[in-house]
């Protein structure tokens, strides 16, 4: 595990796209490779749906964390698979409505540490971490978390647009169930991933993004039904990101490279692939 004040471990790959990288292209970023960039495009080229539905998901992100800080009062944040710093991060939108709230990013590629340390880590209220979310027992118990974060409180962990890159079930499923456990009453677990309207289409999707070497797998609705077990879903439930409280008043995205701009709005009721999530509370 990788904290602010130690060396960034990795050189960036730049043959392989990553996750982080990719994303970051979606959404009018500027902290992407020439293979990033290609990578989308290839997979807009089968998939075009799935670029709309990776920008709703980053404003479905808004909104839950608008929902956590303003309306549940929520003041502490775990954001496993934190991205790339870009517009609206999880501690801007959080400390609007709780100016104390405390955020702890975590992420596995290194350039997000690189750019998150400006970006994301102010080390009172933030701050940023390299580690692999599936083996949380550490990020759990490691002292700079645990100096922003006071597990007796109410918390709020995020995993959003990340389990997809998480492709077995079992590991998902433990590292989700850890977390829950350590979670006090009254804590919310946010999630989001890309799911195929059938298993064909998933596996379609899963194979297209897993031949660009990333690890990957793209599920269907009811794979989730054990993930979510002992948890309350908060209304309107899991679903399309899309459809989680819409609010066609919140902040838009950042406008996209321009051999992007043919695909913004592609996504209709005939999708193959959507993000699909939702927020839920542990009673
Ligand atoms: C699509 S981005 C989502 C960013 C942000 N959560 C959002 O929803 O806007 C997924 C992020 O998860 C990270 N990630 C994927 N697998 C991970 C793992 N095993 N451990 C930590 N981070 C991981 C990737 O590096 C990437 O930055």
């Amino acid at each position: 595990m990788t904290t602010p004040d130690q060396p960034i471990p990795a050189i960036f790959s730049i043959d392989t796209p990553t996750p982080a990288r990719m994303y970051d292209y979606c959404l009018g970023g500027k902290d992407n490779f020439a293979v990033d960039r290609e990578a989308v495009l290839a997979l807009n080229a089968q998939f075009p749906e799935g670029f709309d539905a990776a920008r709703q998901n980053r404003l479905f992100l808004y909104r839950v964390v608008r929902f956590l800080a303003r309306d549940a009062g929520i003041r502490q944040f775990l954001d496993m698979g934190s991205g790339l710093p870009t517009q609206a991060n999880v501690h801007q939108v959080a400390q609007q409505f709780q100016p104390e709230a405390r955020v702890v990013y975590v992420d596995n590629d290194p350039i997000v540490l690189a750019h998150g340390r400006a970006l994301l880590a102010d080390d009172v209220t933030t701050t940023v971490i390299t580690a692999d979310i599936t083996e949380p027992q550490g990020i759990l118990a490691d002292e700079d978390v645990r100096r922003l974060i006071d597990f007796d409180q109410p918390t709020a962990a995020l995993f959003l647009s990340v389990p997809h890159s998480i492709p077995d079930d079992e590991r998902l499923g433990g590292m989700l169930s850890t977390v829950v456990e350590l979670l006090a009453p009254g804590s919310f677990v946010a999630l989001s991933q890309f799911v195929g309207v059938d298993r064909a289409a998933a596996d379609e999707h899963t194979e297209k993004v897993a031949e660009m070497g990333l690890d990957w797998k793209t599920r269907v609705v009811e794979d989730f039904a054990g993930y979510v077990r002992g948890l309350e879903a908060v209304p309107p439930g899991l679903v399309d990101v899309a459809e989680w409280r819409p609010d066609p008043t919140q902040p838009p995205l950042q406008p996209v490279d321009e051999p992007l701009r043919p695909y913004l709005g592609v996504g209709g009721a005939d999708n193959r692939v959507k993000e699909y999530g939702g927020v839920l509370r542990k009673p």
